[in-house]
């Protein structure tokens, strides 16, 4: 059973489940939330203190879901608000907190008042809910401005009339099917904290908010020129036109205001990719609570950026008056076995765009180090975030077929280009134009969960999963992997469940260890963690060994290896 203790989440471990690709319980290839409602004993089994559902609302999937046509209810191809309920009833009878994503940038196209906004005139109360701008040009043909969107050119579409004549331009950061709110209409704030109430009242525990860093923009300065190369080097002093905006953190104090009626308060985490120095805002208490650190995420495997990334990090944390996240995975990133069993430095997009055919990856040295980052991230003082199938070691599926593929990173961010191609047909050489794809996507990481080694989609459902899982995930199944010694699942669940009860107070330090390679921190209760990222065989200090993430020799501790000891 849940303790009412408002700190429960400092120190937490968080699953992010990725519903439609945990668990389909009626057979239809996409996960739903019945399906969370059966795996809960697994979650269980995980010693998890909270799972973060990424979102299950009804969507046109345009963006996996993170086009939200209804904030308060449950796509019906995922289940009801019933079947909701139950879930978080199963949840937290295993002692399971729970976590929804709110999605306040931007909205699904299909949402109610976006199609209220299309039928209603320029100017309208309606239209003014999201980013309506007339054109340039002698009729408007030309988008307002350069801006661009992170799937698509440009950030403008337009959009027609209801007679079906060309009308204004609204504003997407995302793609054309998820346009962005006017967070400076008092209606658009005020639905928002209805939802928040919505779940909150409901029982939900913790919100996740996307892109909380961009709700926020600066109108007046809509005219001006805004390239992709502006928004990724964003200042870091909120004065930029469309992120990280000063004004955001308003909404956010508002928010607060409205969690801490509940009891325990509702917590809440940030995805703002800010600079660390601007994290700590969105983390103060009196704001969201915490912040993604992504600053892992985004890392090689280097003992000098590690050091580096945690001594920052908690620092900054403390300032804030939160605690820390740690972060290796999510739905967005290429998996860790993946991207540890490549060279260092290689780019992940053009190795995904050659079906991950131009570097060979090694799995096996991938999944050690996998672990071993991830034993070391869960010794930190903070929260532990991981993402569905890290536990079994799931690699990125680089070579989904074109049809297959789903993420509008790869359908959108297409250029033509004249290639000549030898047509059989013709018997000769013939000029044409050739779609290129810029990006390969996200799809790759978001494969469903095998959970048995055989059988329509390993066990995922009872028929073809939405994206077709490889054969290899037959064997990394959560049956194949249960009760085996030494398997990644195994390593998981023992290091889970010692952190619960090694986690104590936040402080710790750093020991010296003579080799750069080598990090030993320590915390304040006798829990220590060293990580040999690629030294030679490391001695092993005094105590007793309490779990490692690869076998040990003896005292030594080989590279690509954690190991916890109890001194
Ligand atoms: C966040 C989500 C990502 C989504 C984007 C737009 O970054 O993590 O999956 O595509 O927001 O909502």
């Amino acid at each position: 059973m849940l303790k009412k203790d408002a700190n429960w989440w400092r120190q937490a471990a968080i699953y992010q489940i990725y519903p439609r690709s945990f668990k389909d319980s009626d057979g239809d290839g996409l996960g739903d939330i019945k399906g969370i409602t059966q795996g809960a004993k697994y979650l269980k089994s995980l010693s998890l203190d909270a799972v973060w559902l990424s979102p299950f609302f009804p969507s046109a999937l345009a963006d996996g879901g993170y086009d939200v046509a209804d904030y308060r209810n449950v796509d019906p191809r995922l289940g009801t608000l019933k079947d909701f309920d139950a879930m978080l009833k199963a949840l937290h009878a295993e002692g399971i907190r729970v976590f929804v994503d709110i999605v306040p940038n931007h909205s699904s196209d299909q949402h109610e008042w976006f199609q209220a906004a299309l039928a209603a005139k320029p100017g309208s109360k309606e239209r003014n809910r999201y980013i309506f701008r007339d054109g340039r040009g002698k009729n408007g043909e030309l988008p307002p401005n350069d801006f661009v969107s992170h799937f698509a050119p440009s950030a403008w579409t337009r959009s027609k009339n209801p007679d079906g004549s060309a009308g204004q331009w609204y504003f997407h950061m995302f793609a054309p099917e998820q346009p962005d709110f006017n967070w400076d209409n008092r209606e658009v704030q005020l639905d928002f904290l209805k939802t928040l109430k919505f779940w909150s009242v409901r029982g939900v525990d913790g919100f996740r908010i996307d892109v909380a860093h961009a709700l926020k923009k600066d109108f007046t300065r809509f005219n001006k020129s805004y390239t992709k190369m502006d928004s990724m080097k964003i200042k870091a002093d909120g004065s930029d036109i469309l992120f990280d905006r000063d004004e955001v953190h308003k909404i956010y104090r508002e928010w607060r205001k409205l969690f801490n009626q509940y009891n325990p308060p509702r917590v809440a985490v940030a995805e703002a990719y800010v600079p660390a120095s601007r994290r700590t805002q969105y983390a103060s208490p009196d704001e969201l609570g915490q912040a993604f650190n992504f600053d892992l995420l985004q890392t090689p495997f280097s003992s000098k950026e590690y050091k580096r990334i945690v001594t920052e990090n908690i620092e900054l944390a403390s300032e804030s008056g939160s605690s820390s996240t740690w972060v290796l995975n999510n739905h967005d990133v290429v998996r860790t076995v993946t991207k540890f069993g490549l060279p260092n430095g290689t780019d992940l997009n053009q190795w995904l765009l050659s079906d991950g055919k131009s570097i060979k990856v090694d799995l096996a040295l991938g999944e050690k180090r996998a672990r071993a980052a991830a034993m070391f991230i869960m010794a930190l003082p903070g929260c532990s975030y991981m993402y569905q199938g890290e536990e079994l070691g799931l690699f990125e599926v680089a070579d989904l077929r074109p049809e297959d593929m789903q993420d509008p990173n790869w359908s959108r961010n297409v250029v033509l280009k004249k290639e000549r191609v030898f047509f059989k047909k013709q018997g000769k050489m013939i000029t044409g134009l050739a779609e290129i794809h810029l990006e390969k996507g996200r799809d790759g990481c978001r494969v469903p969960l095998p959970w048995r080694p055989s059988g329509p989609s390993f066990g995922f459902g009872a028929g073809k999963a939405h994206l077709p899982q490889p054969r290899e995930y037959g064997p990394l199944s959560v049956q194949s992997q249960s009760n085996v010694k030494g398997s990644t699942l195994d390593i998981y669940r023992t290091a889970l469940k010692l952190r619960k009860k090694l986690q104590t107070t936040e402080e710790f330090e750093w020991i010296k260890t003579g080799d750069p390679q080598v990090l030993h921190l320590s915390r304040k209760n006798g829990w220590h963690c060293i990580m040999n990222f690629d030294g030679a065989d490391f001695t092993l200090p005094q105590g007793e060994v309490l779990h490692s993430s690869s076998p040990l020799k003896g005292r030594k501790l080989p590279k690509n290896t954690t190991v916890w000891l109890k001194a």
